[in-house]
């Protein structure tokens, strides 16, 4: 967000009274003009300020709307999100991204959405993505990686999302192989990512995250109510999803750094302490067989590692997991 009006706003918040548009005008050393021009942008953007003569401006409350503004405000992050776009409608989030990839946009760009009316999931499904209800939203990021590693961006992902959860509520999030979320069995959340590269390098990747936030039971789609909720439906109450925003992307960056520099062995030892049915026996289907292993954890390359009633292990790539 444009600085003066980040200060502007740290101001006004850190102030328990009014303050006054001289002293704003001091501190951040602009006229008074352009504080009251500031003050009238953030009206538009749904803040509530109270101005009282003599005594000065005061925010009586932020807006629950998301907007860039809100969602950048207090974001602190060094390299995320400092080019976010928000949207009210889109088709996908995913879309944007890959075009902004091509117009040059940095590590980093996000692209975020209220609603889309033609939300991407995994495996050309369709992903239902109602309006002001979840996350709908879309990293970019130009990792400098071989494409072989990319799939370890899935799974840093899928651990910032579980992270999240754990912090926010008492609520115990799990990783379905390979990325989706699970709260109580039901899936809330999965990533869908993209991937750009050439022979061996990657150009860039998107990182798609849909997130079921505030539907109720009834809103989620009938077919899929038995295996589908909503962190709201699961935890019992409403979700601050401008709150949730920020809180995943802090901890993208803050992991995503991490991974940088230490590599993906504490990825790996998060993903398998969240993973679903880790430890345990399933029944496994690919075209050639049915068996049943047991799901022993994930590999670099983010193939399933399963032993067999032998001992044997082997690696999946695609199969057909009987959860
Ligand atoms: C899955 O099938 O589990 C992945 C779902 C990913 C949905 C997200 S919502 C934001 C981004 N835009 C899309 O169109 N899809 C992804």
């Amino acid at each position: 967000m444009e600085s003066t009006r980040k200060q502007l706003i740290e101001l006004l918040n850190k102030k328990d009274g009014h303050i006054s548009g001289q002293e704003l005008s001091n501190q951040l050393n602009i006229s008074r003009t352009a504080i009251w021009k500031h003050m009238n942008e953030l009206k538009k953007d749904g803040y509530d300020i109270e101005a009282v003569q003599r005594k000065g401006y005061k925010i009586l409350s932020s807006p629950d709307k998301m907007s860039e503004n809100t969602l950048q405000w207090g974001l602190d992050t060094e390299w995320i999100g400092h080019q976010l776009f928000h949207y009210d409608q889109v088709e996908s989030t995913q879309e944007i991204v890959h075009q902004m990839a091509k117009q040059g946009k940095p590590h980093g760009t996000v692209v975020i959405a209220d609603e889309q009316v033609k939300g991407k999931g995994r495996m050309a499904r369709k992903w239902d993505s109602p309006k002001g209800k979840g996350i709908w939203m879309s990293i970019l990021l130009r990792p400098n990686l071989p494409p072989f590693k990319a799939p370890q961006l899935t799974l840093l992902a899928a651990t910032v999302l579980a992270e999240m959860i754990s912090e926010r509520s008492a609520l115990v999030p799990q990783i379905k192989w390979p990325n989706d979320l699970l709260i109580h069995h039901k899936k809330v959340s999965g990533i869908l990512t993209e991937m750009q590269a050439e022979q061996d390098a990657i150009q860039y990747i998107v990182v798609g995250i849909g997130m079921n936030v505030n539907q109720n039971g009834e809103e989620i789609p009938e077919d899929i109510r038995h295996k589908a909720s909503s962190l709201k439906n699961e935890a019992g109450e409403e979700w601050n999803i401008q709150e949730t925003v920020q809180h995943i992307l802090r901890l993208f960056e803050r992991t995503y750094d991490q991974y940088e520099s230490d590599g993906f062995e504490a990825i790996k030892a998060n993903w398998e302490k969240h993973g679903y049915r880790i430890g345990e026996e399933v029944t496994i289907s690919t075209m050639k067989r049915t068996w049943k292993a047991t799901l022993v954890g994930i590999e670099p390359d983010g193939a399933l590692c399963v032993r067999d009633r032998d001992g044997n292990h082997e690696k999946l790539y695609s199969a057909e997991i009987h959860w």
